[in-house]
């Protein structure tokens, strides 16, 4: 197949907010205890955070995290992880069936965040408690010092605040799973109360309300609609999870998986816009697209029927070279709507549907889904512009009519770089990509192009064979007469940077 693509500068979605590239760390499984947190290895700082997870989150590049749930945070009380360690209470979480035991609070993930080059995004309880626990944990954060909580906090070494910025009121309250589940009436009046009292202790703070856990819950939509009508004028955001499985699907639908969050993406961001023209507001709420990955669930049935343990294995899944194809392709979507996402978490850092692994005392190494991820943090910048693939299209059984090839580009004005990001979805043949470069004016010329793809595409990394996956050069890549030309190899991610 060919695909036509024309890059202008002049046609643009709007600038990269850096939030895209978040990611989320939750108490669960080992995504912080032998994931980001392990005192006892070799690596470990005097924190007790491990040094070799640590240079690869850097190397990943997340920007932003969202903590500490999930799940999780429906019954979580925040004072259990301040203070002494020795004197924090080891508590049931009932989200995952585990013992808690609070050796890290926020108190240390927000130090290690600062480590690592991150700003941590706090999620509070909005499912066993309400406004005043999350009040005092704002305080207890942000406030300066002078109050009983801001002075625990510099009490407990943080002498300055913790400034954190944007804030997550609950998780997944539309889910009957969920510890403390709501009607969209009760979220709703919770949401708005709990934001107006949070603004009042720190008028900076930036809010996201919960919307749906995915597009197939029976309420989805309703649920925005009526949880808006209560809280649009007191949120900035309204949250949106979305995890893709390929196992009871055929490979083909799969690779389409992000023609379901783009569809996702619009229908919140009408139903957002509807609740404000009916209240006649001005403000435009954005996306938090908070939870997203893929997460091959169905290999996971079961697991909650665990009893309490400390530190299970909680869904570690092991990714090949369709997933992260398809995980660069939710990138891209993520990016063609940066005028209304302004955030985005991939759902989680370590172990937990992860882009990296570890062995408990032993190694920890990077997972296929590892490389679109950081090529787009590190090389999606500035503005997107508005690229709009000419190609073929297969029918998919979930999703209708799909385009062979996915692709965006963004152009940073700085540099004057631009990085085009494509998928190709065919399963058995090249696509040829023709991209009219005359808008970006002047001559071009490639500075890097890559492709991420095998003969095999359930091929994996391993601890023993980290690199088996990698992005790797794209051969004849060629531009002339303003035109560029590449082969894209059957299931591949490439990125292909120009300047
Ligand atoms: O990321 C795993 C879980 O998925 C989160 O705890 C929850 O919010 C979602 O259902």
């Amino acid at each position: 197949a060919v695909a036509t693509i024309t890059l202008d500068r002049a046609f643009r979605v709007g600038p990269v907010d850096r939030r895209l590239f978040g990611t989320f760390v939750e108490h669960m499984g080992r995504c912080v205890y032998t994931g980001i947190y392990e005192p006892d290895h070799p690596t470990a700082d005097a924190g007790g955070f491990r040094g070799d997870v640590a240079a690869l989150v850097r190397e990943l590049g997340p920007t932003v995290v969202r903590y500490p749930g999930g799940n999780f945070v429906s019954g979580y009380r925040w004072e259990d992880g301040i203070g002494p360690q020795a004197d924090r209470p080891r508590r049931l979480d009932l989200a995952w069936k585990a013992i808690e035991t609070n050796a890290v609070g926020v108190d240390e993930f927000t130090a290690w965040c600062r480590t690592v080059g991150m700003d941590p995004i706090m999620a509070v309880n909005l499912g066993t408690r309400g406004v005043q626990e999350a009040v005092d944990l704002l305080e207890y954060c942000n406030h300066p010092e002078g109050t009983a909580l801001s002075d625990l906090r510099r009490a407990h070494g943080a002498k300055e605040p913790h400034d954190i910025k944007v804030w997550c009121l609950g998780n997944e309250l539309d889910g009957p799973w969920q510890v403390g589940h709501k009607t969209a009436d009760e979220y709703g009046r919770l949401a708005a109360e709990t934001a107006r009292a949070m603004r009042m202790v720190d008028p900076g703070i930036e809010l996201v309300a919960c919307g749906s856990s995915n597009s197939r819950m029976p309420t989805f939509g309703a649920w925005e609609a009526t949880t808006l009508e209560h809280c649009y004028d007191l949120v900035d955001y309204v949250s949106l999870h979305t995890y893709y499985d390929p196992l009871p699907t055929d490979l083909p639908t799969f690779l389409a998986s992000s023609v379901d969050l783009d569809r996702m993406i619009d229908a919140v961001v009408a139903t957002a816009d509807a609740v404000g023209a009916r209240l006649k507001s001005r403000r435009r709420l954005r996306l938090s697209v908070d939870e997203w990955n893929v997460w091959h669930q169905s290999r996971f049935e079961g697991q909650d029927a665990r009893t309490y343990g400390d530190e299970p294995a909680l869904i570690e899944d092991v990714y090949d070279v369709a997933d992260a194809v398809v995980v660069g392709s939710l990138l891209i979507t993520l990016l063609r709507h940066a005028d209304r996402v302004g955030i985005a978490c991939q759902a989680q850092l370590v172990n937990v549907i992860a882009p990296i692994l570890t062995q408990a005392g032993g190694g920890a190494w990077t997972q296929t889904i590892f490389h679109p991820f950081a090529q787009a943090a590190r090389w999606a910048r500035g503005e997107v512009l508005l690229v709009q693939p000419s190609v073929e299209s297969y029918e998919s059984a979930l999703h209708g009519d799909v385009p062979l090839l996915d692709a965006t580009a963004t152009y940073d004005e700085e540099t004057g770089e631009v990085t085009v990001l494509c998928a190709n979805r065919s399963t058995d043949e090249a696509t040829e990509l023709r991209a009219d470069l005359r808008g970006l004016g002047g001559s071009c010329r490639v500075v890097e192009a890559t492709v991420l793809s095998d003969d095999d595409v359930r091929a994996t990394n391993t601890e023993q064979q980290p690199d088996r996956v990698i992005p790797r050069t794209l051969p004849d890549v060629t531009v002339d007469g303003g035109q560029l030309r590449a082969q894209l190899p059957p299931v591949s991610w490439a990125v292909i940077r120009l300047t």
